[in-house]
């Protein structure tokens, strides 16, 4: 079995990625470490650039078709991972999800009409919308706490009324940035509420393969409701390939399929690059999987890191800063202050490499919080703000990266912080 590597920093500066040659133009701010956007800075795997490199060893870059393999890799990765059994007939391409997007909104949907979404959540849904010239409902997710923590729920009251006037819905499951995985139940609820409104549902599900408790795809919850819904997926998240622009898409009913189908043939938007059908074709595999397995490992070890780390130095009653235990005051001074025990929380996520870090009880109003984060903690991260309702008060932190970025980060934001409350 081969042993990948996550833990080997790699330098990604100058190789024109968005994460670490970006960074320094969007903050306008040298040296922040990037922590942000979702993509993981964890080596492709060898097998997959391997087939590239015999790819363009080929010598001609033509236009490229979808191989066979590319059906039969999608269709066998549904069957075995959720028992999902899909026909070569129900399948699409598209180079990105958000495009996808994009263009179901455009052949679904007309301008002025009401599409549903639930904030905090992954900030194109709402671009999208907004660009489609629909109207935007929202319906903000509820955090409670449970079990696990805090965690996000969906409000089905609330639900049940914004959803009334609504042609269709963006669902984001496994949620971003919450890293939500919708139980049975829910995904069950949800679609009994759009089948009786008759709501298309738009369900982006990108992240499913990285989730730790399993994944149930929205289309197999509801057989009527699945005659009225496309599910997006793709190998970009999963396998750390988002840059070759690859992503399926699934619509079980014929006459909707087709439409679809037609509409992107109609403009060209279901072409890939020469290189677009190669990550599922060859990731939807034994060797993608045990790859896949590691990295989850990984991930996991690096929220479980962050969990830790939270408790350990962001409780009000004992910071510990350069190797120095210091205890405030007492307890009681220290409650005063923050008015609670952690102060830097977070909803461990259930999927994915993202994790939404809750800065609330600091009680500092979000452009504070933002600047903390940059001008003192010297970090890029998501500012919650930008997923829409109820995401003020927290930032997306990105662990999909080896430890010892990740341990520099934590770093970052405990110095930060003693400093600003001088512990
Ligand atoms: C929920 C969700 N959908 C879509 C995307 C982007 O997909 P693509 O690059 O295929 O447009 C992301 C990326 O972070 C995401 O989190």
């Amino acid at each position: 079995m081969t042993q990948y590597k996550f833990d080997k920093e790699l330098n990604r500066k100058g190789t024109s990625c968005i994460k670490w040659d970006m960074t320094e133009s969007i903050w306008g701010k040298k040296n922040l470490l990037p922590m942000w956007i979702a993509d993981m800075d964890f080596a492709t795997p060898k097998f997959f650039t391997d087939a590239l490199i015999k790819r363009v060893d080929g010598g001609v870059l033509g236009y490229g078709c979808r191989p066979q393999k590319w059906y039969d890799a999608i269709i066998a990765w549904f069957k075995d991972r959720y028992n999902w059994t899909i026909t070569q007939d129900q399948l699409g391409f598209v180079p990105g999800i958000v495009v996808g997007i994009a263009h179901a909104l455009r052949c679904f949907t007309k301008p002025g009409d009401k599409v549903l979404i639930f904030p905090p959540v992954y900030f194109p849904f709402a671009n999208q919308i907004a660009y489609a010239r629909c109207k935007q409902v929202d319906c903000p997710l509820l955090i409670k706490e449970g079990k696990r923590g805090e965690d996000f729920e969906i409000d089905w009251a609330l639900m049940e009324k914004r959803i009334k006037g609504c042609k269709a819905m963006i669902l984001c499951n496994p949620h971003n940035p919450g890293g939500r995985v919708w139980t049975r139940a829910e995904l069950q609820r949800i679609a009994c509420i759009c089948l009786e409104n008759n709501v298309f549902v738009i369900s982006d599900e990108i992240h499913c393969d990285l989730s730790f408790k399993g994944h149930i795809p929205f289309a197999t919850v509801n057989a009527k409701q699945a005659k009225n819904t496309v599910t997006f997926h793709a190998p970009s998240k999963t396998f750390n390939c988002a840059g070759v622009g690859a992503s399926e898409w699934i619509i079980t009913d014929k006459a909707l399929h087709d439409k679809f189908a037609a509409y992107l043939k109609g403009g060209e938007f279901d072409a890939g690059h020469y290189d677009s059908f190669m990550p599922s074709s060859i990731f939807y595999s034994e060797k993608g999987k045990e790859w896949l397995s590691q990295a989850m490992a990984y991930i996991k070890d690096n929220i479980d890191y962050v969990e830790k780390f939270l408790k350990d130095n962001f409780t009000a009653q004992t910071i510990e800063l350069s190797g120095k235990v210091i205890r405030t005051q007492d307890e009681e001074y220290a409650e005063a202050k923050f008015g609670t025990k952690q102060l830097i929380r977070m909803i461990r996520p259930e999927a994915s490499f993202l994790i939404f870090l809750d800065f609330r009880n600091l009680g500092l109003p979000q452009k504070e919080l933002v600047d903390f984060l940059v001008d003192k903690a010297h970090l890029a991260l998501n500012d919650g703000a930008m997923f829409g309702a109820g995401g003020e008060g927290f930032m997306r932190l990105n662990v999909g990266c080896p430890r010892k970025t990740l341990e520099r980060a934590m770093a970052q934001l405990k110095a930060a912080f003693c400093k600003k409350y001088k512990l």
